[in-house]
């Protein structure tokens, strides 16, 4: 674990282009994903970050030969899978890791996995994952702080999700596209992250339609084959520069994105004055010194993403009046508001409510990153902080931003790593 850290100076308003890369939360579930078949699978758009490294790991522990043989792009090949059981401390170390026992299930009919750890946000249950693996046949084991699964074979069955899990839905579709039948998931999560893992199951011979929507179909198949499959654009990596362009009063393009998948943000911080053009998969955001308060919820998609709430609360530091932040996915998610406050911001949490007064000018100071949106919440008010900020623990941002520190600087931002 880095013990590096972003010393920023802050107040230079950003201006240019940035590219934004393919998805963390998309090329996950694609990698669980190449478990499910004997043949290679190719990924594009690939982003350079530590939970990619991590899941490499996993896959890699299971059998599997996992390369890059380009800087954006993996070469999987799952053609032997020598273990059913991932290290616990991968599992623990990344919740994704958590998709291989669907796959496993899948693919071999059985797999063990440790209970998922992850980012302190709140309560992480899995029991929507495990509830879908049993109504597919599966004998489900929790013993020890571990689960097993196993099945003869799969059937298809209609699965109600009591919540519309990402990951859950995610599990659910990977051990069902092997399943004998039809598989109805209901109360599906509806994000597009979803429907880019079905669209790479598609590819490599699955039959699923109604991703991103409520409501899942999947015709299961005996077997499936290698795949070329390009992630899709970080819509969470796209936000959070639309708010370092508008939280800097900045001129920025944000290039490669997909705005289709990033309407909540774009309404929302329009409200709060922001002006931002949108082309086919470019942003044009400027910022201005005149922002509004507003109220913000935080819930599924697609609504705004809980996963960009504290990067937008560090915007509403700097708008004029009283703004309500409501985080109505995590039960634990405001924890960066106590570090928010060291740099000047008034804001106070109330269970699962920021309440935030601006604007108020922010100065440096020494904050730690918690997770690694609330890492990208801290670097958004640090690039307006006056003097010196330094942001602590930013591993959480390697493991999900793809060179941010660099983005941010060729966009004019002074920020720099520093290894203590
Ligand atoms: N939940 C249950 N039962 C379950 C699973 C979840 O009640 O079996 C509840 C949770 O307690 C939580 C809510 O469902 O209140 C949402 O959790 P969800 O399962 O949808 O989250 P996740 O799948 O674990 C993914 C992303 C998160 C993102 C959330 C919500 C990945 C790898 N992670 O997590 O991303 O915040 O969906 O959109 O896809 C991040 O990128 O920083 C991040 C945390």
């Amino acid at each position: 674990m880095s013990g590096d850290k972003f010393v920023i100076e802050g107040g230079q308003h950003l201006k240019g282009t940035v590219h934004i890369s393919g998805a963390k939360n998309a090329v996950l579930p694609c990698m669980a994903a190449s478990l499910l078949t004997a043949e290679e699978c190719y990924l594009e758009n690939v982003p350079n970050i530590g939970d990619v490294e991590y899941m490499a790991l996993v896959l890699q522990s299971l059998g599997a030969h996992v390369e890059r043989p380009t800087p954006s792009s993996l070469l999987i090949n799952a053609s032997t899978i020598t273990s059913y059981s991932p290290p616990s401390e991968l599992v623990l170390s990344q919740r994704a890791s958590f998709l291989v026992l669907g796959a496993l299930l899948g693919r071999a009919g059985r797999g063990t996995c440790s209970f998922p750890g992850g980012d302190v946000i709140g309560q992480r249950p899995i029991d929507v994952h495990l509830a879908g693996f049993a109504a597919l046949g599966a004998n489900v084991h929790p013993e020890d702080e571990k689960v097993t699964a196993e099945a003869e074979s799969l059937h298809g069955a209609r699965i109600f999700m009591d919540y519309p899990s990402v990951l859950g839905t995610e599990n659910v579709m990977l051990a069902a596209v092997m399943a004998q039948g039809r598989s109805v998931i209901v109360n599906a999560a509806a994000e597009p992250e979803i429907a880019g893992l079905a669209d790479m199951l598609n590819g490599m011979g699955a039959h699923i339609t109604g991703a991103g929507t409520h409501t899942i179909n999947i015709e299961g198949v005996s077997e499936l084959h290698s795949a070329r499959h390009t992630i899709i654009p970080d819509r969470i990596e796209a936000g959070t520069f639309v708010v370092a362009a508008a939280i800097t009063g900045g001129d920025v393009e944000i290039v490669d994105a997909e705005p289709s998948h990033m309407d909540a943000l774009i309404c929302k911080l329009r409200e709060v004055g922001v002006s931002i053009e949108v082309g086919e998969s470019s942003l044009h955001v400027l910022g201005t010194d005149d922002l509004h308060a507003v109220s913000v919820q935080a819930v599924p998609y697609p609504g705004l993403p809980t996963d960009l709430q504290a990067p937008v609360a560090s915007l509403l530091t700097q708008a004029q009046g009283v703004s309500y932040i409501h985080e109505r996915v995590f039960d634990n998610r405001l924890l960066y508001v106590s570090e928010l406050r060291k740099l000047g911001a008034e804001v106070v949490s109330t269970g699962t409510t920021a309440i935030v007064a601006g604007p108020r000018t922010l100065s440096g100071n020494n904050v730690r990153a918690l997770d690694v949106r609330a890492g990208a919440a801290l670097v958004l008010a640090g690039l307006i902080a006056r003097g010196r900020t330094e942001v602590s623990d930013i591993y959480h941002m390697d493991r999900g931003y793809e060179n941010l520190e660099n983005k941010l600087q060729s966009l004019g931002a002074i920020i720099e790593r520093v290894s203590t």
